[in-house]
């Protein structure tokens, strides 16, 4: 059984006047322990189907359809309080803005010592031996004296790192990391990278990882779902993906990375053109209107997601079965 399991979520923004469809049928699995790389363009839907996951869509939002199951439980079906101790203690959050989400007003190391108090029976003095144990655990040097600091007195780089230590507390069987990376600066986000993956290999979490940009992810995920317009268009395991990119839109998004062997760190042009409303959807293939091997037949047959190889599957006509 999968740790995590989305299976065919439709999550929408139901407006007096318009539907806004995020998420349109989404269906993956996270396995324990597995990293898996969620990604696609802004608007794409990534962050509702983790906000659904964790069912903290703001309203308007509505799950419409679908299950969530961490371990075979629909997570639907859990109530507030069940919810809030999945939330704390077996999915933790990192999100982009650390800043925000950590408190202003307490210091950095009572913060995470609230976590070892509110999950484990220790007492406060064993909890803050514990919380500074975790910053130096992140990788920030002093941390018996940082963790008496408050959020703002630490660099953007420490801030993230200060979540991940917050998140790792509670020893989750599963990360979801929201674009944990993307405000800070190169060199740091490798060290941010590096420590989710140390958080795999020592406490065993699989990670849900998005981002807007495939490079970021080649060396974290072991398998990467790319999402466009509210649909997984593809997805297979890292190493499939970048050799062989079956989906128009994937074919793009590679090669728009940088050589990643070669002395030019030159980016190419992204993918010309924007994707469609997400409150007017086109009947067919919603990558159509971007697609340089776009055919009529693309714009009024919407394709299914077909599997092309192992563990590999594509949503384009392209790829479906042209005879019975
Ligand atoms: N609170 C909201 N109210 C109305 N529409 C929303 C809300 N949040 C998201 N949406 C819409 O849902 C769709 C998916 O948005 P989502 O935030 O999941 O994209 P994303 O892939 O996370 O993008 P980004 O890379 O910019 O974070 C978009 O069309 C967006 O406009
Ligand atoms: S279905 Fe048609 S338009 Fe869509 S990605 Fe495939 S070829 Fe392009
Ligand atoms: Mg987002």
């Amino acid at each position: 059984m999968p740790l995590l399991e989305v299976d065919d979520l439709e999550a929408a923004f139901l407006f007096a006047d318009r539907t806004v469809r995020a998420v349109n049928g989404v269906s993956f699995a996270v396995e324990a322990g597995e990293i898996v790389g969620l990604i696609g363009e802004s608007g794409s839907g990534k962050s509702v189907t983790v906000q659904s996951i964790l069912r903290l869509l703001p309203s308007p939002g509505r799950i419409v359809r679908g299950a969530i199951r961490l371990n075979g439980v629909n997570l639907l079906d859990l109530s507030r309080e069940q919810m809030r101790q999945v939330r704390g203690r077996r999915i933790a959050m990192v999100v982009q803005d650390a800043l925000a989400a950590l408190n202003p007003v307490i210091p950095i190391g009572e913060q995470i010592a609230d976590v070892f108090l509110a999950h484990t029976q220790v007492k406060r003095q064993t909890a803050w031996e514990k919380a500074v144990g975790m910053l130096r655990r992140v990788g920030i040097s002093a941390a018996e004296e940082r963790a008496r600091h408050y959020a703002h007195e630490f660099s953007g780089g420490m801030q993230q790192r200060t979540v991940i230590a917050a998140a790792l507390a509670c020893t989750p069987e599963l990360i979801i990391a929201d674009e944990p990376t993307t405000a800070l600066d190169v060199t740091v986000q490798q060290q941010i990278l590096a420590l989710l993956q140390q958080a795999r290999s020592e406490l065993g979490s699989a990670i849900l990882y998005i981002s807007h940009d495939l490079a970021v992810v080649t060396h974290l995920c072991d398998r990467i779902l790319i999402m466009y317009a509210g649909e997984i268009v593809e997805q297979g395991p890292t190493r499939t993906l970048f050799r062989s990119p079956k989906h128009p839109y994937t074919q793009g998004l590679l090669a728009s990375i940088p050589s990643l062997h070669g002395d030019v760190q030159e980016y190419l042009p992204a993918i010309p053109g924007l994707p469609p409303n997400a409150a007017a959807l086109p009947t067919g293939c919603r990558f159509a209107a971007r697609c340089t091997f776009v055919q009529e037949r693309c714009r009024a047959h919407h394709p299914e997601l077909v599997s092309v190889g192992s563990h590999h599957a594509v949503r384009c006509i392209l790829y479906e079965a042209t005879t019975p």
